[in-house]
């Protein structure tokens, strides 16, 4: 927990150091200041993995991940209901089929019995989220992979340093992917990497996120081809099909310097949601996401329920602010239900001929049900955890407690 009254800055001392560097360095076709390859190699090591590709944001990412696995035409991914379209628009650029599974009814995590109904020969892989920073109950859904030969992405744009039963989430799945968008524990305005420890699966990423430069390997800060060979005209270059999503040198040195405090960035939020939590456990109808024994919530928002009927969303949030607060998030629609589903949906089923790789496949999204998911999606309340000032943070849980006697 943090204690102190003193706030932290925003944007940390190292990562204007290391921008300055990279400045003074200038920008240069086959030479850098290292910076994207510092990133890759401690990201990677922070979070128990073998290699880092750090690349343009936390659907890229993914995106990579997939194609390094030769997920495309005819595949199917499982995705969760509650996540940001990312996840499952990542699968949509691998031209597979997102198949969207329920939540846990307490975590709002993936649920472990509705991915094994929706495992078919087709499925290829599994993109757990762990939504709002807390991990998805990860054995079961390796061991599910395991037997199926199911690629494991972990969606881990919301979790920083959280853990699942003593092991650091990002070291458990084939890979493990992170978003540095704005709102992130970390961020270096917009970026993400993808962290692997299968030395072929990550040289693929790399070549999926790079051009499909003949010349990259799994090293870090791989993202240009030697000046020697690329001088040469009769050079082969591009071997396989990769798209262009590297991470700017600029961006990756703030991307560093951040990472450099991640402990302080991840308790800062752990830091307001312990004073969330104090104000909530007082309330009998606000039900916060539950947080098994062992496992190590990130909190990349502190999230709630409403379970009365008499208190409406709208209402709750206008009196928070009348009240001093800052507001807060809903929940992302169930991901089946943004409407870019039921549009692609008539769309391909229209024009058949333009979606050759659904082969006819593709489910009408409005006959998706995830009734959990459902269910609770309309009344989740997300508290923002992202003050830098604790004497902010105190003030806000202050804030919800009056909110509360109020509706009391
Ligand atoms: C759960 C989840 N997955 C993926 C992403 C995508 O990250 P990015 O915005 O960097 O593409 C986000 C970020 O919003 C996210 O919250």
């Amino acid at each position: 927990m943090l204690t102190e009254s003193t706030p932290i800055p925003r944007v940390s001392p190292k990562s204007r150091e290391y921008v300055n560097r990279v400045l003074d360095y200038g920008f240069h076709n086959c030479s850098s200041p290292g910076m994207l390859a510092r990133l890759e190699k401690e990201f990677a090591a922070r979070f128990g993995q073998r290699f880092g590709i750090a690349v343009a944001n936390g659907t890229a990412t993914m995106h990579a991940a997939l194609m390094a696995y030769d997920i495309g035409a005819g595949d199917e991914v499982i995705v969760p209901a509650y996540t940001v379209f990312s996840t499952a628009a990542a699968v949509l650029h691998a031209n597979a089929i997102p198949v969207v599974a329920d939540v846990d009814p307490d975590t709002w995590t993936i649920d472990i019995e509705d991915v094994r109904c929706k495992v078919t020969p087709r499925t290829k892989a599994i993109i757990p989220v762990s939504i709002c920073g807390l991990s998805p109950d990860m054995d079961p859904i390796l061991e599910l992979a395991a037997q199926h030969n199911m690629l494991v992405i972990e969606d881990n744009a919301q979790c920083f340093l959280g853990y699942y039963k003593g092991r650091v989430v990002g070291s458990m799945g084939h890979f493990a992917s992170f978003s540095f968008q704005a709102s992130k524990h970390m961020t270096c305005g917009d970026g993400g990497i993808l962290i692997c420890s299968d030395e072929e699966l990550a040289t693929r990423a790399r070549k999926a996120a790079v051009l499909g430069y003949s010349t990259l390997t799994a090293e870090p800060g791989q993202t240009a081809i030697p000046e020697e060979l690329r001088c040469n005209p009769t050079f082969q270059r591009h071997t396989s099909v990769g798209w262009n999503y590297r991470l700017p040198e600029i961006a990756a040195a703030v991307a560093l310097g951040e990472l450099e405090r991640i402990e302080e960035l991840v308790q800062m939020r752990q830091t307001c949601a312990a004073f969330f939590s104090e104000v909530i456990d007082a309330c009998d109808w606000l039900i916060p996401q539950k947080t098994p024994e062992d496992y190590i919530h990130s909190y990349w928002t502190y999230a709630v329920r409403i379970t009365r009927d008499d208190v409406d969303w709208a209402a709750l949030r206008r009196k928070f602010i009348e009240l001093g607060g800052d507001g807060f998030y809903g929940a992302y629609l169930p991901v089946h239900r943004e409407p870019v589903f039921s549009n692609l949906s008539d769309h391909v089923r229209t024009h058949p001929e333009c979606y050759p790789h659904f082969d006819g496949r593709l489910p009408d999204y409005r006959n998706v049900s995830c009734p959990i998911w459902e269910e609770i999606q309309p009344r989740i309340v997300m508290l923002k955890t992202n003050y830098f000032d604790v004497n902010v943070a105190r003030q806000q849980a202050e804030a919800l407690a009056q909110t509360i006697d109020f509706f009391s």
